[in-house]
């Protein structure tokens, strides 16, 4: 089969198990010559091919669409979800020292910024040791106002217009959604999901005692609005929880006129939206996608940050802008843990000023991006013809479709017990559907020995469940 022909035949199978779900944009002919590695002639022509069979149109100026006859989308119910013990479980395991972390989602900690961060934590904790005079007193909610000021200033500049004092400072962003599903849901009320969605968030909803109702998704165009509207005109949601940008685990980016959407089917239905927005700035071109919370006009949004992936997850700072809900987040901010560490808080305050830490994102999200291309170089090389992927356009995760027989689970044990840990696809639904999944972190992935071995181990071992 010609490479044309290869590729024709993969976006067909893609369109027919409905990861491109009919009307929706095929990515760029620029993007599926990077993704596949083709010439752009050679996708042109695997476009036309299709085209002439009928399965896709192409669109003035807005690429091709899917046009296979609509199949009516499967009804979504909510569901209890079951997950959290098993969940622990993997990640306790794949997390075990000597395990090679391939699966969890780490950030490269190894740049300048990140060690002036501890340096002046250093530095601090030094003045304060030595301050004799010094009396411990509680921090309070909502948070340090050098790191309010300074967070603000950093969003201005680089997302959305707000202020300080609409900032809350939590202990990571996992505090964050905690916190914003517990202000607006009470046990056994309905969050809407993106599906597969980042376990944290299911494990979550879990421990709250809500109900997810799991909307597809794909890796392309994102969550599909036309099952969420469904969704919404048959269940009383309360919120959409959503991670709009470099998706975990999908990778998608939804596009502005898909967030306008969103915003209107929330003021529509009266929903709330939290949008989990922890790697949205980490575009690998230093390109910041409009944040759902720049389009809301009626306060509905909370929106949640993190440094945990753009410095280090053991800082454990993050942020909440609560929109309407600010007094109630706040609250049970206070009666959860009073406050975050003041200390950190200065001295991320101090991280944030001037343009080191801006520069400090363009450094990092120029290297994921190298090492996101170095993993789908070596995954082609190395593992079967028929994985499927997109490649992300920034964050640090990588979604793959391995062929139907192989069972993730199964691959994530094996691996495991060879010291390679990854995180298999079932980790981010409800109900088993992602068992030929998987999702593989490149932050940290520069092809050094051990790693390059591991994916050629994977790769022998995807090809013998083949
Ligand atoms: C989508 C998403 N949201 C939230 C979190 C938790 O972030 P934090 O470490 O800031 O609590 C993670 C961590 O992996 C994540 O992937």
């Amino acid at each position: 089969m010609k490479r044309y022909q290869q590729l024709a035949a993969t976006l067909q199978q893609r369109i027919k198990q409905s990861e491109f779900q009919p009307g929706c944009r095929l990515p760029s002919i620029r993007s599926l010559s990077q993704q596949y590695q083709l010439s752009k002639n050679t996708v042109i022509h695997a476009l036309s091919e299709l085209e002439q069979a009928g399965l896709i149109q192409a669109q003035p100026r807005q690429g091709f669409r899917v046009v296979v006859p609509c199949q009516p989308l499967p009804p979504v119910q909510p569901r209890q979800v079951t997950l959290g013990a098993i969940a622990f479980s993997v990640l306790s395991a794949a997390s075990r020292p000597g395990i090679l972390a391939l699966g969890t989602a780490d950030p490269d900690s190894r740049w300048p910024a990140v060690h002036n961060f501890y340096r002046e934590l250093a530095r601090s904790a030094r003045r304060r040791s030595d301050d004799p005079h010094r009396n411990s007193h509680y921090s309070a909610p909502p948070g340090d106002p050098s790191l309010r000021n300074a967070l603000a200033d950093h969003l201005n500049a680089t997302a959305f217009a707000c202020n300080s004092e609409e900032i809350i400072i939590t202990q990571g962003a996992q505090e964050a959604l905690a916190l914003t599903l517990r202000t607006v849901a009470r046990p056994g009320d309905i969050i809407a999901v993106e599906s597969p969605c980042y376990y944290g968030t299911l494990q979550c909803v879990e421990a709250l005692g809500l109900k997810v109702l799991e909307i597809p998704g794909d890796p392309v165009s994102g969550t599909n609005l036309v099952a969420l509207e469904q969704a919404l005109a048959q269940w009383p949601v309360k919120a959409l929880l959503t991670n709009p940008t470099f998706n975990n685990p999908l990778g998608f980016t939804l596009d502005l006129h898909s967030r306008q959407q969103l915003i209107a089917l929330a003021n529509q239905w009266d929903i709330a939206i939290i949008e989990d927005d922890v790697f949205a700035e980490l575009g690998f071109q230093n390109q910041r996608a409009t944040a759902l919370k720049a389009l809301d006009t009626e306060q509905r949004v909370l929106h949640c940050g993190s440094f945990s992936k753009s410095l280090d997850a053991d800082i454990r700072l993050g942020w909440v802008l609560p929109g309407r809900y600010f007094e109630q987040l706040n609250y049970l901010k206070y009666v959860t843990s009073i406050a975050c560490s003041g200390l950190l808080q200065q001295c991320a305050a101090e991280l944030l000023r001037g343009r080191r830490y801006r520069r400090h994102l363009s450094q990092v999200s120029r290297a994921y991006g190298e090492r996101a291309q170095m993993l789908a170089e070596d995954v082609r090389q190395y593992w079967p013809d028929d994985v499927n992927f997109i490649l992300p356009e920034g964050g640090m995760l990588q979604w793959f479709e391995l062929p139907t027989t192989v069972d993730s689970d199964q691959l994530f044990n094996q691996a495991l017990a060879e010291g390679i840990g990854l995180s298999p696809g079932n980790l981010f639904c409800t109900d088993q559907r992602f068992g030929h999944h998987l999702r593989l972190c490149f932050a940290n992935y520069r092809r050094e020995e051990k790693q390059l071995k591991a994916i050629i181990r994977l790769g022998e071992m995807i090809t013998r469940s083949d």
